[in-house]
């Protein structure tokens, strides 16, 4: 069985709050250790220089955000968990889809087109105050995703357009340079909105977000959550007066938190007239049930910035190694950044064959062994983890002697850097004919 990638980036921009946590974070721990599945969670730090310019704080929200995730459970070594700006292929691959994305698929971009109505209702002109970074947000966020070719990202509704454009983006590449090619050298991904996560409300009863300035953070100090949830607003109804748990917020509040039982009791506690202290008092516990043993930690990472950076590095520096560069080399030499002594026949025709493809065998920092086929500097295989060099090695003799066919691979060596099966298949038939030649010429 094959994984399915699923890849998330979490914009750097500001504080992490309650409807967060539950609309977001929450869930994503949880499907990050669901079976099957190679996950990718990023801080985007790129993405927030388009709306933050002020250094100190991109730089603390980044903190917090990454501690916040830690926090919360996400196992830096069971998942992809690095920062965007770690990985300069993302950059890399941005210019060569800004390249083949069409200007006026942008335009359509919401976000864009919102400011640009915006400018037009106040008589300004159309671009006034727009960046040219706003306009690209969606190039690169298509980078991102299109660079790990994710299968899923689980993304808010309002993301829902980036993602069809980053499919777009990926099928015009993939068109313009896959089909002499032979193959596809992005996956489209597709968005992931997940129907019963709650959407919290926040302190004023529209939806918690910063944009209204009514939110919960996470991780506020215990006497401050308190103090917030007892702001909440509510209606004037005394004590002993029955409340309608349906348009609480308090109530909808309590139910992200609460279990089944946990919620059908205060369910009748409204219903019985609870006075609003009570109801609120109650919302406080459970909340801070949940989320105390979390500040805990939250409060330990936050005070070992130089461990938290540790862990972003060693992420991206794998994941480049082992994804983002072999993809990009890939890619470069799709468009034509080439080394100038490989011959290519035509301008768009297939490449000459210049090299024997072969297995490489390495240990990782982890202890563990691993293999991968390159071809030139492309590599076209890659393993997972193997606890002795001898396994890897045991494999590599069946795949080069024809005894293991692909079909047996999944899960334990997967293509990569854009090649197909096909690919890997020629390679393979490449080098089991290279061998015969030189038995023969020794014979
Ligand atoms: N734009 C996303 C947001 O604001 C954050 C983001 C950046 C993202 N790159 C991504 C999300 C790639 C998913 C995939 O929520």
């Amino acid at each position: 069985m094959s994984l399915t990638r699923v890849l998330t980036g979490i914009t750097t921009s500001g504080t992490p709050h309650l409807g967060n946590y539950v609309g977001a974070i929450r869930p994503a721990v949880a499907a990050s250790r669901a079976p099957h599945v190679e996950s990718f969670y990023f801080l985007a730090d790129y993405h927030a220089l388009i709306k933050v310019q002020d250094p100190a704080r991109v730089q603390r929200s980044t903190l917090e955000i990454a501690a916040t995730w830690l926090a919360c459970g996400l196992e830096p070594d069971k998942v992809w968990f690095y920062r965007q700006s770690d990985v300069p292929e993302v950059q890399e691959l941005t210019w060569f889809l800004t390249c083949v994305a069409g200007k006026g698929l942008l335009n359509r971009a919401h976000a864009y087109k919102a400011a640009v109505d915006k400018n037009r209702e106040a008589g300004e002109d159309d671009d006034a105050g727009v960046s040219a970074g706003l306009f690209m947000y969606p190039v690169l966020m298509a980078a991102d995703i299109l660079l790990f070719n994710a299968n899923q990202v689980p993304v808010g509704r309002d993301q829902i357009q980036h993602i069809e454009m980053a499919r777009d983006i990926g099928q015009r590449f993939n068109h313009l340079y896959g089909e002499a090619a032979g193959k596809d050298y992005f996956v489209l991904p597709e968005a992931v909105i997940d129907e019963n996560v709650a959407t919290l409300p926040g302190l004023d009863g529209r939806k918690m977000s910063k944009s209204y300035d009514n939110t919960i953070p996470l991780f506020a100090p215990r006497e401050t959550l308190k103090k917030l949830i007892y702001s909440i607003v509510t209606d004037s109804r005394a004590p002993g007066e029955a409340k309608d748990a349906d348009t609480s917020n308090v109530f909808q509040l309590y139910q992200a938190f609460a279990s089944h039982e946990e919620t059908a009791a205060m369910r009748r506690a409204f219903a019985d007239g609870i006075a609003w202290g009570e109801a609120k008092q109650a919302l406080f516990e459970r909340i801070d049930r949940e989320i105390s043993p979390l500040r805990e930690k939250y409060d330990a990472l936050i005070a070992q910035p130089a461990h938290i950076e540790t862990i972003l590095r060693d992420g991206a520096q794998r994941l480049r190694e082992r994804y983002a560069r072999p993809t990009l080399d890939a890619l470069r030499s799709a468009v034509g950044l080439r080394d100038l002594s490989q011959a290519h026949a035509g301008g768009k025709g297939k490449a000459v064959k210049a090299s024997v493809p072969t297995f490489k065998q390495y240990r990782e920092a982890d202890g563990r062994f691993y293999f991968k086929l390159v071809d030139g500097d492309r590599v076209l295989l890659q393993s997972a983890a193997f606890d002795s060099a001898r396994e890897a090695g045991t494999l590599i003799a069946k795949l080069k002697s024809g005894a293991t066919g692909l079909d047996a691979l999944a899960g334990v060596a997967e293509p990569t850097g854009g090649a197909s099966a096909d690919d890997v298949r020629e390679a393979l038939a490449a080098m089991i004919e290279a061998e015969q030649e030189k038995s023969a010429q020794k014979a």
